[in-house]
């Protein structure tokens, strides 16, 4: 009897670059993929600190390089990009937060997010896509979107509206590039204790509520994240494409 086989989670000799990868999320996700197998560019501003983290992925035996960019900086962006891949893989991670009430929102603080958030998360994906394309080369793009691209949350209203953009970006993309067999999904997490949610833990009331919310009954950890990453960057999701995983704890099951 023919049994059926689980594809494979192995991701040797894939290419996979993951932007915000100095801590966090990203270098959570940098680390899933480098010990799957695939050689890892990782990606953030300040240099000393992506040096360190790739040093670490190094120094743990896997497979890591670092590349000092900001993402928002189109031009140097895609050189840069374009010089280092092309990527099997993308995850496309880097991302900010400035918590602020709607009715206080300025046009200062709407642009430094949805410049990060989402036009350089575009344009990253796009530069990714279009160098794929011209290798004739299959690939998964992963954006860190947020269970915020898909329910509302206080103080959030520029952030909602960039993850829920990156949510539509992911749709539309997901079909114009799926006869290249590129593949693009998002990843939705809860809170996850990094340094960009350590304001809101430090507020009462703020963590009260997103203890209530999370029928788990805890806060993520970079952890939870990393099986879905290495979930949608390998053949075990070869079908999946123009959708979300939600980590999320069940914060949206109501
Ligand atoms: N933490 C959560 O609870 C949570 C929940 C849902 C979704 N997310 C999403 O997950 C992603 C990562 O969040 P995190 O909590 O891990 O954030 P974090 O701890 O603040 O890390 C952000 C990373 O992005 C890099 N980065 C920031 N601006 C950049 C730029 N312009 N160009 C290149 N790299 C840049 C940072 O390094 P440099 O500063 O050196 O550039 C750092 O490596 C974000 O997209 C966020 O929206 C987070």
């Amino acid at each position: 009897m023919q049994l059926p086989r689980t594809p494979s989670f192995d991701l040797t000799g894939k290419r996979a670059l993951v932007t915000g990868a100095s801590r966090g999320i990203g270098l959570a996700g940098a680390m899933a993929l480098a010990e799957h197998g695939a050689h890892v560019v990782m990606a953030a501003r300040d240099e000393r600190a992506i040096e360190t983290a790739a040093e670490a992925v190094r120094a743990a035996g896997f497979s890591a390089e670092a590349m000092s960019m900001d993402v928002c900086d189109l031009p140097v962006m895609t050189d840069k990009v374009t010089a280092s891949g092309p990527f099997d893989i993308l995850f496309n991670n880097a991302g900010t937060n400035r918590p602020t009430p709607y009715v206080d929102v300025s046009p200062e603080n709407f642009s430094s997010i949805t410049d990060l958030n989402l036009k350089a998360a575009f344009f990253v994906a796009q530069t990714v896509a279009k160098n794929l394309i011209a290798a004739e080369k299959p690939g998964s793009i992963i954006h860190t979107s947020s269970q915020m691209g898909h329910v509302g949350g206080i103080d959030r209203s520029v952030y909602c509206g960039t993850k829920f953009g990156i949510e539509g970006v992911t749709k539309a993309s997901a079909i114009e590039l799926a006869k290249y067999q590129i593949r693009v999904n998002t990843i939705c997490p809860t809170f996850i204790r990094t340094p960009m949610t350590q304001s809101t833990f430090d507020n009462p009331d703020r963590r009260k509520w997103l203890e209530d919310k999370i029928k788990l009954g805890r806060v993520g950890e970079v952890e939870d994240i990393m099986g879905a990453v290495v979930f949608l960057a390998s053949d075990a999701s070869a079908l999946v494409t123009g959708t979300s995983i939600l980590v999320d704890g069940g914060w949206t099951a109501d």
